[in-house]
């Protein structure tokens, strides 16, 4: 098996919600999948891609994911792709949040691929007493529509662009 070029870094505690679309977007690109303790900054410039993937809490990534960011070296020449699971999927509130996320990418010398959002089960707060809202999200649905992200991304690594 080829050596994975691309290497996703993760958070994902409330229920996992991102935890399951990184592995479905981490096993069709073959890519490492870490958490952001587990990183070793200095073979980062082995890769050809950095995805990020993260809730969204109290309107930010986690703030691990943000630490990350903050601590990685200069990756000029490498692509980078954004995931999040949220419990609102507003497009321009979340927009706000991951144009954010790639600010810091893009500050990093990494050329932003794409990004994809999508629902997260969530149980925050009030919405707990409800049972939460986007119960059973991400779904199948959510999975397959991750799987399609993944495609565009690999497309785009292959065709090195
Ligand atoms: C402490 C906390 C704060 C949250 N804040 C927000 C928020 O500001 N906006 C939002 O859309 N969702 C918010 N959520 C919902 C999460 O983004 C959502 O459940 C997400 O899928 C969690 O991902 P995870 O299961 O991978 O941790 C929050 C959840 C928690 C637990």
């Amino acid at each position: 098996m080829p050596k994975p070029k691309t290497i996703i870094v993760y958070e994902s505690y409330h229920h996992h919600n991102t935890e399951t679309i990184a592995r479905v977007i981490a096993q069709r690109l073959q890519a490492d999948l870490y958490k952001p303790e587990q990183v070793n900054l200095s073979k980062l410039s082995d890769y050809e891609a950095l995805g990020i993937g993260t809730g969204i809490y109290f309107s930010k990534p986690h703030e691990k994911i943000q630490s990350f960011l903050n601590s990685i070296p200069n990756l000029t020449g490498l692509k980078g792709f954004i995931f999040t699971t949220s419990g609102s999927i507003n497009q321009i509130y979340i927009q706000g949040i991951i144009t954010k996320i790639i600010s810091a990418m893009e500050q990093k010398g990494l050329q932003i691929i794409d990004y994809f959002f999508t629902k997260g089960w969530d149980t925050f707060g009030p919405f707990k007493l409800l049972g939460g809202i986007n119960k059973g999200h991400p779904d199948l649905d959510d999975l397959y529509k991750a799987e399609l992200f993944a495609n565009k991304i690999l497309n785009t690594l292959k065709s090195k662009i």
